[in-house]
């Protein structure tokens, strides 16, 4: 959360920083800001609300000519959001500009001692102690190096911060701590975003700053320095990555490109990595652990949001595909638990981005505990990829909507190949892998049918609650589902394991409380049609995601939406597809911005 950009080049730096904002927008969207170091002096814009405004803003060749500056966009923790809590703050005699993602959480001590020191405070976020630290530090006489380090040691929290130091125009200062923070390496010119997706179409190499590093950055040059002031090598990373895969295209959202990216998004996930005739699947990530991973007895599968969600349909997958035992955990649950655990546990974190502060935490919980720790990761380089002992990427390209929809489809990819790496039983997994090369094929038919679920969005629009209903591999979609329709349209909707809602839903059903069932003809379907017979009884109206062979559905219901047959692990691959579309159309309807849901952010680095 908070986006954070950088820049000192040869290039005019404004537009850079601009282009970085807008695409680091996802982070947060509360107020943006920048600062630009031009002739002897450092110019600040800040205004309230999305980077567009920030933007129409800055007219009349604001700062041309300039070569270094920071930029930021906000995700408010602390004070609301305003132009005086936007960022870059700064301290009292102007000299130190700083942007920050994180939490500081010893600021109201800091901050009170620093008052009592004189200093003067203009807003009300944690942020605002850090120039003043500095500055406090300069008041004593320290170099600046000096006292930026005696500040880092002072602040208790998470931070990514970048700084400009008005006295010291060759330098961008950057430290890391929790947060991420990652410098872009070009030819006569650096960057630093909070996230590699900002450095699109700059740079593919890239550096990824560990915890407790400070990176000392001018247009040729990096230095890397410690804590304890000593200086550490570094490694740059390639990102493949490429611009189209950063822009919208033809698409009016992000997040309808990335829906029809499904069908290649799978592809890209098992390419080179199953042979269905052999009944292999070859993940060159987990090879270095792949004895350790025989002793393995139970699984731990720790994430957030829809990774969580895929993480459930996980816990199906390993338990009926490898036969471990499985559990899945919300990450910011696991961390605070108290259970046994035993050494033969191993942990999979599942994370697009890779900087989800609760699956850190989890992850460093688990390596405390000295278990095994796995990564499903879309982010290359990321912090997750990075603290994990082995695992396995998704190469999904960036995922830029922040409702997730194409990685989801992408980690039950890799869950799948996983279950079956994972198999001792490999003959049983021939059908699988099979109907796994053909899961593209079958979202592409079901992406053809877009226009009949745009119909029924308009049709189901103006309902105010929803009930989505599923049975085995399809209750983590019915969770997936709701989660999708409240992150986009802002209506309240419940998911639910079907067999459960007679034990309190049910008492909501009336003829204004819809039910979304998730009812592909399988060895739950019988259980499930019972199940909306009830629903009926009362009322309620239903909309069925089902296959053809199911014919006892029409007797419910007339709004269905067919999806072609699957085998029942992979049935989550095509029944999200309509339901992803299905949130996508009633946002849209509604007149949102579905690519910036209000109050979310794609990557959440704080708890
Ligand atoms: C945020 C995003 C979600 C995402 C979750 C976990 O809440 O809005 O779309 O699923 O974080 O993110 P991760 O990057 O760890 O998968």
């Amino acid at each position: 959360m908070c986006g954070i950009i950088g820049y000192f080049g040869k290039e005019e730096a404004l537009p850079i920083l601009v282009n970085g904002l807008e695409a680091l927008e996802y982070r947060g969207y509360d107020s943006a800001g920048v600062a630009v170091f031009l002739e002897g002096e450092v110019k600040v814009k800040k205004s309230v609300g999305k980077v567009e405004i920030l933007k129409k803003s800055l007219k009349n060749n604001f700062c041309s000519g300039s070569h270094l500056g920071i930029g930021h966009t906000r995700w408010a923790t602390h004070g609301i959001p305003n132009k005086s809590n936007a960022h870059p703050h700064s301290d009292c005699q102007g000299r130190i500009f700083v942007v920050h993602n994180g939490i500081i959480e010893n600021y109201k001590e800091l901050k009170s001692y620093l008052q009592k020191q004189g200093h003067n405070f203009k807003s009300e976020t944690d942020t605002e102690v850090v120039p003043h630290l500095i500055e406090n530090f300069l008041n004593s006489g320290k170099d600046f190096d000096i006292a930026l380090f005696d500040t880092l040691r002072m602040i208790k929290g998470a931070y990514a911060l970048v700084i400009i130091d008005k006295e010291n125009p060759k330098i961008l200062y950057a430290a890391r701590l929790s947060s991420p923070l990652v410098i872009g390496v070009g030819k006569n010119e650096n960057f630093l975003a909070s996230d590699p997706s900002a450095l699109i179409g700059k740079t593919k190499n890239v550096v990824y700053l560990n915890d407790g590093e400070i990176a000392k950055i001018s247009q040729n040059d990096i230095n890397i320095i410690n804590l304890k002031k000593k200086k550490t090598p570094y490694e740059i990373v390639h990102l493949g990555w490429d611009l189209e895969q950063a822009q919208k295209g033809d698409f009016p959202h992000f997040m309808l490109k990335e829906i029809f990216e499904g069908p290649e998004v799978v592809r890209a996930a098992f390419r080179g990595r199953i042979k269905s005739k052999e009944n292999l699947v070859k993940l060159g990530g987990l090879e270095k652990v792949a004895d350790q991973l025989k002793e393995v007895k139970r699984l731990l599968i720790l994430a957030c949001g829809t990774s969580y969600y895929a993480g459930l349909v996980g816990e199906y997958l390993f338990e009926e595909i490898s036969r471990l035992p499985t559990e899945t955990h919300f990450a910011s649950e696991f961390r605070y638990r108290d259970e046994p655990f035993d050494k033969n546990t191993a942990v999979i974190a599942i994370s697009q981005s890779g900087e989800t502060a609760d699956t850190l935490a989890a992850i460093q919980k688990a390596k405390k505990h000295g278990l095994m720790t796995l990564g499903i990761v879309n982010t290359v380089g990321s912090t997750v990829a990075r603290e994990t002992d082995a695992g396995v990427y998704n190469h999904a390209g960036p995922e830029i909507g922040v409702a997730s929809t194409k990685a989801f489809l992408s980690q039950l990819t890799v869950l799948i190949m996983m279950a079956v790496y994972l198999s001792k039983n490999k003959n049983s997994s021939k059908k699988l892998l099979e109907e796994l090369e053909k899961i593209p094929k079958k979202i592409e038919i079901i992406l053809a049918q877009s226009a009949k679920l745009e119909k029924l969005a308009e049709k189901y629009k103006n309902y105010k609650n929803f009930l989505f209903l599923g049975r085995r591999y399809n209750y983590p979609v019915a969770l997936e589902g709701a989660l999708k329709l409240k992150e986009i349209s802002y209506i309240h909707a419940e998911g639910y394991g079907a067999g459960e809602m007679k034990h309190g839903p049910i008492a909501m059903i009336t003829e204004n409380f819809p039910t979304m069932a998730i009812i592909p003809q399988n060895s739950v379907s019988e259980k499930m049609i019972s199940n909306l017979e009830e629903i009926k009884a009362r009322k309620g109206p239903i909309f069925a995601i089902t296959t053809e062979e199911n014919k006892e559905i029409s007797s419910l219901t007339k709004d269905i939406f067919y999806i072609p047959k699957t085998i029942e692990p992979l049935e989550p691959l095509l029944t999200i597809v309509p339901l992803q579309l299905f949130a996508y159309y009633i946002g849209t309807k509604k007149g949102f911005d579905v690519d910036k849901p209000r109050n979310l952010a794609k990557s959440v680095t704080v708890e």
